[in-house]
């Protein structure tokens, strides 16, 4: 009886003594571990020095079933490596280290994963505090290391080759290879879904930066950010990220790349930042399955079925007539086709290269019939382009573009009882028998509803009076954007808020702290950088700019801002704050800023080539035509990135030639974004008189539509139009002279009439397809026709006169570097031009817009954080002292 326990007693022994170890830093052969031993320790049975990472045999999930050999971040406990990530061991299974490698077996022996045939025996395993697993040799040379052979996540100074990938796991408990792979290219990072099909690269991603063209040779991320670099260590591309020292990139099981920063390795709570690529749910392959319909809002993503799809059982939608999606080869003798309307594009709709170009969309779907691995293809008549797609079908979104952009989509459907007929603009008509009756019935329902409503709202007005006409008209005022306030209600908000300002600085504010402000400068400080405001370089519509130096010898533009009608301090404050949070390549950076008394002023980088009017319309060199593109390019990356790069959307407002800095390689940056959110009620007024406005301003603000970033991108159209001929568009009027220009007259012109609206030859010239002679004649023919052509091309669609024609800033930036295909102008959207080149009404930006109630500016122009916490800068048109 008491042998055989001694018996097992002796067999466990070595177990349960191991059992309590976790070694440190070093393993050294011979070492074998299962999971039993190391049970109480959850599997991990090595720890590195500090503890920041463990390895363990490991149970994602703890279903006790398969285990994998993993690298985990011991704060926070998430997988960052596995060895035998296609082939899970059993509880029994074996981790063994021996002098020939680090080897994963299951229990009856048989090999699942181990390291390559080594040159020389292992002398040590060690795991650094980095999250690198090596083998090392006698003489300490790193025989294998776990940085070389990453799994789905890549760790903070970890290199991730060109030519290698990181993989998705199936789930978060299944470590195999799922769908989604990011590859590095030498000239690229793309994201890849079932081996082909592209839905991510960072080069059509307008949060990175292009900085060089070398080939890229690894990517890596650091304290400040993400970054491709060359063999030599060049930056291709970056992205700067919060500082932060230690970050987690991980690809997930749907496919996208998430980068989790923490403050040190040690933390166990990430910072709030996240970077995520693609950075929209809908942008994802298989977010709603196949062909759901992926629908963004505020709630995060929902997925419905598009027009004639239902849910299918198997998840996604599937045609709501029966038949079948074609997904293999198979019987095609009843083959048709169903389109699920226009506006709906496939997620990977920006990354499809046509099969064809030219032929029409019955063409493009006998070559879709005839190949039985397309499923579906996509048909823009803009272009006549098609477009196949392949093998599995994924989801599909509305598109923000328009059909005339995205093109329509045709799904190949099998076995279906009649043939449907192919959906284009041109076979539209067909459908109108069977949605005629129905929209009939829609509108019936409608209208009944309407009535009702009406009915019911009378009866309350009669019962309950003023309170719901009065809450009827405040409806109406926020519809309407505050454009229509009554100027007692301005006066009233104007007052409120100053003296709200008054209390505040009762509390004396000298120590406001709000996260995140720059550097704080003293007035004296500022008046000693500057020699005492002696070098003006400049006057913005903000107030005056002086060139100073600081302490540190780095050269910075003081602007000072004029001292009537300030915000409160901390509102003041606020705004710095974010302002002084983003950070871009193409943005001019604040450094700082002084909040002193009445006192305000800003601190910016130095730009030493000044804003962009100088070059383009002075008198100095001409400004090359590459340099152009690059300055289009850079100015169009720094619109887009403050339109949706930061936590902010941040409409300028005010994108115009004397905006636009170069720095000393000549890059652009835009400079004073965010500032209207600065003027006090009764400064506003200045917006209105800057210099170069008029001529910038979109039709917008003359009529009653929104202000959107649409509204950037109308200004920026108009400046793409002035780079590519050197001129102010309106050279008319009384502000306005053309010092730089004299020298070279008019070619286009008609009979020498003096100066013509360029926008409207521009537009005329299109239409014509006669770009060459737009381009600057200074530049004596240095511009070939093809990029004269794509500028203006670009420049006409920023200009449609629908601001939901126009494209975002983020596209402008693709096309322009010839990543995107350059939409269609629609004339019809652009004709006004003719009527502003006649001479009819143009935003002109005295008086037009800011009528007596005034225009809340405060609230669409500048940071969107400030627009809810309740201080609009109300602007009015009494003060129109402008600075110069
Ligand atoms: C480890 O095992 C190998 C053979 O399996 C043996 O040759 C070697 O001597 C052992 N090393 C130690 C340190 O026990
Ligand atoms: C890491 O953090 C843990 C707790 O969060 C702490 O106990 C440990 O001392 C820290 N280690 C180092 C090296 O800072
Ligand atoms: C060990 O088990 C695995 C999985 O059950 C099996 O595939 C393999 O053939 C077995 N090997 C041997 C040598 O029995
Ligand atoms: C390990 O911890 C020590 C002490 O806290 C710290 O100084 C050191 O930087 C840490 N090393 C790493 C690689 O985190
Ligand atoms: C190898 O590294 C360890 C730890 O850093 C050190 O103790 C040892 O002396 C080194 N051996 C050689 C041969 O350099
Ligand atoms: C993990 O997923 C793969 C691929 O879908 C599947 O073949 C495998 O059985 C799964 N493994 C486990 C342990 O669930
Ligand atoms: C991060 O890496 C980039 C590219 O090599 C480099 O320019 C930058 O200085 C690095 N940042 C830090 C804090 O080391
Ligand atoms: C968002 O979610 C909240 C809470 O779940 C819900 O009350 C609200 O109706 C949702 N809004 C939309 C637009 O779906
Ligand atoms: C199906 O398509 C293939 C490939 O084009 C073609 O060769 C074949 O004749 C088609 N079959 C029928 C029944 O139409
Ligand atoms: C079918 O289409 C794919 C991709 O569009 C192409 O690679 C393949 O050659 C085509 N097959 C035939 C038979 O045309």
């Amino acid at each position: 009886m008491a042998t055989p326990f001694l018996l097992l007693l002796l067999l466990l022994y070595p177990f349960t003594s191991s059992a309590a170890i976790i070694a440190t830093e070093f393993l050294y052969p011979n070492f074998t571990a299962t999971v039993i031993n190391y049970v109480d320790n959850a599997g991990v049975f090595l720890n590195s020095r500090n503890a920041t990472f463990k390895a363990a045999i490991y149970n994602p999930g703890q279903q006790s079933k398969h285990y994998y050999l993993t690298l985990l971040h011991g704060p926070t406990n998430t997988p960052v490596w596995s060895a035998n990530h296609n082939s899970p061991i059993p509880d029994h299974g074996l981790v063994n280290l021996s002098p020939v490698g680090l080897s994963v077996a299951h229990p009856n022996g048989s090999l699942l994963w181990s390291t390559p045939p080594l040159p020389s025996p292992v002398r040590a395993l060690r795991l650094l505090d980095t999250g690198n697993l090596l083998l090392v040799d006698a003489s300490n040379a790193t025989l294998w290391q776990s940085f070389d052979h990453p799994t789905d996540t890549l760790l903070s100074g970890q290199p991730l080759r060109a030519g290698s990938s990181l993989r998705s796991p199936v789930s978060d408990t299944n470590f195999s290879k799922g769908d989604y792979r990011l590859t590095i290219t030498t000239s690229d990072a793309v994201m890849t879904w079932k081996e082909s099909q592209l839905y991510y690269s960072i080069s059509t991603d307008a949060r990175y930066f292009k900085n060089s063209n070398a080939d890229i040779s690894f990517m890596v991320a650091n304290s400040t950010g993400l970054y491709l670099l060359s063999t030599n260590q060049k930056v291709i591309f970056h992205v700067f990220l919060a500082a932060s020292s230690f970050r987690i990139m991980k690809l997930d099981s749907a496919g996208r790349f998430q980068i989790i920063s923490y403050s040190t390795a040690n933390s166990s709570s990430s910072l709030n930042d996240r970077f995520v690529a693609p950075s929209g749910d809908c942008d994802l392959p298989f977010s709603c399955q196949t062909f759901g319909l992926c629908n963004s809002g505020a709630n995060g993503t929902s997925c419905t079925c598009p027009a004639l799809f239902a849910t299918s059982k198997t998840g996604g939608c599937s045609p709501a007539d029966g038949s079948l999606l074609a997904s293999t080869c198979g019987d095609n003798s009843s083959i048709s086709y169903l389109s699920p309307g226009s506006g709906i594009i496939y997620f990977a709709n920006k990354f499809l290269m046509p099969i064809t170009v030219g032929q029409d969309i019955s063409a493009c779907q006998s070559l879709c019939s005839g190949n039985c691995s397309c499923v579906a293809f996509v048909y823009k008549s803009s272009s006549r382009s098609c477009y196949a797609l392949e093998h599995q079908l994924g989801s599909v979104f509305y598109s923000k573009e328009g059909e005339t952009a995205s093109g329509i989509m045709n799904v190949k459907t099998l076995l279906s009882g009649s043939p449907q007929p192919i959906s284009g603009e041109s076979t539209s008509r067909h459908l109108i028998p069977i949605l005629l009756p129905s929209i009939v019935v829609f509108l019936l329902i409608i209208v009944v509803i309407f009535m009702g409503i009406i009915w019911w709202m009378r009866q309350r007005l009669r019962k309950s009076g003023p309170s719901i006409r009065r809450s009827k008209s405040t409806v109406m005022k926020e519809i309407q954007l505050g454009r229509q306030k009554s100027k007692t209600t301005v006066a009233a908000a104007g007052a409120k808020r100053r003296s709200s300002g008054n209390h505040e600085s009762d509390d004396d504010d000298d120590d406001i702290s709000i996260l995140g402000l720059p550097t704080r400068f003293t007035y004296a400080e500022l008046e000693a950088a500057t020699w005492n405001f002696s070098t003006k370089i400049g006057s913005g519509g903000f107030g005056a700019v002086y060139k100073g130096k600081l302490p540190d010898e780095t050269l910075v533009a003081v602007k000072k801002i004029g001292n009537i009608g300030l915000q409160g301090k901390k509102e003041f404050c606020t705004e710095i704050a974010v302002i002084g949070n983003i950070h871009h390549v193409n943005l001019v950076r604040l450094r700082g800023f002084c909040a002193e008394g009445t006192k305000r002023l800003l601190v910016y980088e130095y730009m030493s080539r000044g804003s962009l009017d100088r070059s383009l319309f002075g008198v100095g060199p001409v400004l090359e035509w590459q340099e152009r593109i690059d300055i289009a390019i850079g100015a169009a990356r720094g619109l887009a990135y403050l339109h949706t790069g930061c936590e902010h959307k941040i409409i300028h407002c005010d994108v115009k030639p004397e905006n636009i800095l170069l720095d000393e390689r000549g890059q652009a940056r835009i400079g004073d974004f965010g500032l209207a959110k600065l003027l006090g009620p009764e400064q506003s007024g200045l917006f209105t008189t800057m210099r170069g406005t008029r001529g910038y301003l979109a039709p917008e603000w003359l009529t009653n539509s929104a202000i959107s970033d649409r509204t950037d991108v109308y200004s920026f159209g108009m400046v793409l139009l002035e780079l590519v001929r050197g001129r102010k568009n309106r050279s008319v009027g009384p502000s306005e002279g053309e010092s730089g220009s004299a020298g070279w007259s008019e070619s286009t012109g008609s009979g020498g009439s003096g100066r013509r609206y360029f926008p409207m030859v521009a537009l005329e010239a299109h239409e014509q397809g006669r770009y060459g002679e737009l381009a600057d004649p200074r530049l004596e023919g240095r511009a070939a026709v093809a990029e004269v052509e794509r500028l203006v091309r670009v420049a006409l669609c920023c200009l449609h006169e629908e601001p939901g024609l126009r494209p975002a800033m983020g596209s402008v930036v693709a096309m322009l570097e010839g990543t995107a295909e350059v939409g269609e102008p629609r004339v019809d959207s652009l004709n006004f031009l003719k009527l502003y080149g006649r001479g009819f009404a143009e935003p002109a930006g005295n008086g037009y817009f800011f009528g007596p109630g005034g225009y809340n500016i405060g609230s669409v122009c500048g940071t969107a954080t400030a627009t809810s916490s309740g201080s609009p800068s109300y602007l009015s048109s009494q003060q129109v002292s402008g600075p110069r």
